[in-house]
């Protein structure tokens, strides 16, 4: 069975072969857009549905009844480790997730990976519910927070646009920061290790807010950290795909932490990412596309961004971000139906 998903369009794409198809997944797949997604939160809060094995694999598998994918993700959240920390989380409708109650992080005490296995054994359980049911040759997504992005959750409290926390502790202590990122490394590393235990087929490690850097600090603070975890990742023998939106003034700094795909935005051209990683890319359709279509805009857009691709292979195709949960159904029908009629 899991030499059939290593065999997958995915897979393949993630280390540079060539396929017949393109291979096609969309970030926040599983999530509001769906109305049978909408349908559970009418019933359950976002936490129960990431913390009830049953719920979170019905949630991973809901879009893939519907559309050809050619991965499923895992439904959970990457906020949900920092709770080991000791910090209190709440998802708030309107204001985004809300963390409290952490104090002095100069004190935080991070978790052994027994303390992650327990208080994260439903990701793996949900992953074991999910494999039992999903099509055998279908690879199944793990993710994690990247350390930046949890550091910068972890100072801020929620979202920022400013990151002015992040920012003065990166500023005035910065071994502090380097500590503390090498902690959340840590504890990403754990995390993945749970999933890929459980069978997760490839991971991905999203820094959604990493883009508010200068390239030298990238370079500097989180480069390193970043290197060592996917170096170990990879050595579990996983394909790992590192989303790092709007770094494309340090694309090649990105690149040359090592993973085997650089998921990109839509601020930059495909051929462009290309060029600067030289690797396999994921991206980069605007999700506003996807929202907003009409539907010969969006086949016109993927045509588009597989020409600029050109005839290389190592193209997974996806959005630049997550799904606009005001996405049409029949967009993302469209969408799916275009990437795998295109020649790659
Ligand atoms: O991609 C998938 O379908 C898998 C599930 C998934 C979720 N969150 C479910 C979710 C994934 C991969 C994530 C990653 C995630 N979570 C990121 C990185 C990707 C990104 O968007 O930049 C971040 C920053 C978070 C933190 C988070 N969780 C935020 C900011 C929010 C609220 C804002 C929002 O987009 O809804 C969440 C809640 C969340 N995570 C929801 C879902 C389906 C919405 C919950 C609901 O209201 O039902």
């Amino acid at each position: 069975m899991a030499a059939l998903r290593e065999a997958s369009r995915l897979a393949r794409a993630a280390s540079g072969e060539a396929v017949d198809r393109l291979p096609v997944w969309l970030m926040r797949q599983a999530g509001r857009y769906l109305p049978e997604y909408q349908a559970l939160r009418q019933v359950h809060d976002f936490l129960t549905l990431c913390e009830t094995p049953e719920l979170a694999a019905e949630v991973t598998l809901q879009p893939l009844r519907r559309f050809e994918l050619d991965a499923a993700i895992l439904f959970s959240d990457i906020l949900l480790p920092l709770r080991l920390l000791g910090a209190e989380l709440a998802y708030v409708d309107g204001r985004g997730p809300q963390l409290t109650g952490l104090g002095d992080l100069s004190r935080v005490a991070f978790p052994t990976s027994d303390q992650v296995a327990s208080e994260l054994g439903f990701v793996g359980e949900a992953i074991r519910l999910v494999r039992r049911e999903l099509d055998p040759a279908t690879p199944l997504i793990g993710f994690a927070g990247a350390p930046f992005t949890l550091l910068s959750y972890l100072l801020e409290g929620g979202p920022s646009t400013d990151f002015a926390r992040t920012k003065a502790l990166l500023n005035q202590d910065q071994p502090a920061f380097v500590r503390l990122l090498a902690g959340l490394g840590e504890l990403s590393y754990q995390h993945l290790a749970l999933e890929v235990a459980a069978g997760a087929d490839l991971v991905q490690l999203f820094d959604s807010w990493v883009g508010t850097l200068a390239p030298s600090d990238f370079t500097a603070v989180v480069a390193p950290v970043m290197t060592e975890l996917i170096g170990r990742l990879r050595a579990l023998g996983v394909p790992v795909i590192y989303f790092a939106p709007q770094t494309a003034g340090y694309l090649p700094t990105v690149a040359a932490t090592g993973p085997d795909v650089v998921s990109v935005d839509w601020r930059l051209s495909i051929s462009e990412a290309r060029r600067l990683t030289g690797r396999p890319c994921q991206g980069n359709l605007d999700p506003a596309v996807l929202r907003d279509g009409p539907a010969g805009r969006i086949e016109r857009e993927v045509e588009r961004i597989v020409r600029e691709w050109g005839p290389a292979p190592g193209l997974i195709f996806n959005l630049g971000h997550g799904v606009d949960p005001r996405t049409p159904l029949d967009h993302v029908s469209r969408l799916v139906d275009a990437v795998h009629r295109v020649r790659p």
